[in-house]
C-alpha cells in the first residue's frame, strides 16, 4: 500500500519524508490556502521534498478552463497529477487530460457510481473520502470495497486512494479493503508508529543492556 501525506505544510512533508515511507502527496485547495503561498511556489517545494506523485486541484469549474489549468499544473514539476472533482465537467476534462497522457486524480468521490464514471474516463487515481461519508452516518469503508469489487470485475486500472482518512483504524481498514493507496493527515502518519507495549519493551531491553554493560555499542 502507498502511503501519501494530505497536507500542503512543508515542515509536515519534510518530517514524513525523513522517514521514508511516503509514497506521495495530496493537497486541496482548502490545504494550499491554509499555508497562504501561491499553489505553484508551494506545490513545486514540496515535489522537490517527495519522490512520488503529488496531487494538486484545479480551482475551475468548467471543462475548458479544468483543462487548461490542468496543463498550467502539470508544467509545475514532473511529479504534479492533475487533480480534479467529480463533476460532469471534470469527468469531461479528466477524459480530455487522460487522453493527452495526463496522470488525473478525480477526487470528491462519494458512490461506486462515481467511481465509475472516473475509470471510464481514465483516471489514474480515483479519490473516494472515507471520514466524510463517517461524518454523515454512512459507512465509508464500504465505499472503498465496492469500488475494489468493481473495478476488479473490468479490470480497471485507475488506482484507489482513501481518502478522508482520520485515524489508524481507517488506514489499516483502507488496506484490508483494497486500496492502493491511503493518504491521511500528518498526524495520523505519526499514530502509526504507536504502540505501548513498544516503547515499554525497548525502555526494558535498554535497562537490562545498562546493567551489564553501561554503554551504548559503536558500529563495527
Ligand atoms: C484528499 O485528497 C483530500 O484532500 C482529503 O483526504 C480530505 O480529507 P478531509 O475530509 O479530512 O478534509
Amino acid at each position: 500500500m502507498k502511503f501519501f501525506l494530505d497536507t500542503a505544510n512543508l515542515d509536515e512533508v519534510r518530517k514524513g519524508a525523513s522517514w521514508g515511507i511516503v509514497d506521495g502527496v495530496t493537497t486541496n485547495p482548502t490545504l494550499i490556502a491554509r499555508e497562504g503561498r501561491p499553489i505553484a511556489e508551494q506545490v513545486h517545494h514540496i515535489c522537490e521534498i517527495v519522490e512520488g506523485d503529488v496531487s494538486a486541484e484545479v480551482v475551475g469549474t468548467e471543462a475548458e478552463s479544468m483543462i487548461s489549468e490542468g496543463r498550467e499544473l502539470s508544467k509545475i514539476h514532473k511529479h504534479v497529477v492533475i487533480k480534479v472533482p467529480l463533476t460532469r465537467d471534470g469527468i469531461k476534462a479528466t477524459k480530455a487530460l487522460s487522453g493527452e497522457g495526463y496522470r488525473v486524480n478525480v477526487t470528491l468521490c462519494f458512490t461506486p457510481a462515481q467511481a465509475l464514471l472516473a475509470a471510464k474516463a481514465g483516471a489514474y487515481i480515483i479519490s473516494p473520502f472515507v471520514g466524510r461519508l463517517d461524518d454523515i452516518g454512512h459507512n465509508g469503508m464500504d465505499l472503498i470495497r465496492n469500488i475494489a469489487a468493481i473495478y476488479k470485475n473490468y479490470g480497471y486500472r485507475t488506482q484507489i486512494l482513501a481518502a478522508s482518512l482520520r485515524g489508524p483504524v481507517h488506514v489499516i481498514d483502507a488496506a484490508l479493503a483494497g486500496a492502493h493507496i491511503g493518504t491521511m493527515p500528518f498526524k495520523v502518519m505519526d499514530m502509526l508508529f504507536n504502540h505501548p507495549l513498544t516503547d515499554k519493551g525497548l525502555e526494558q531491553f535498554l535497562r537490562d543492556w545498562a546493567k551489564v554493560f553501561q554503554e551504548t555499542p559503536v558500529a563495527g
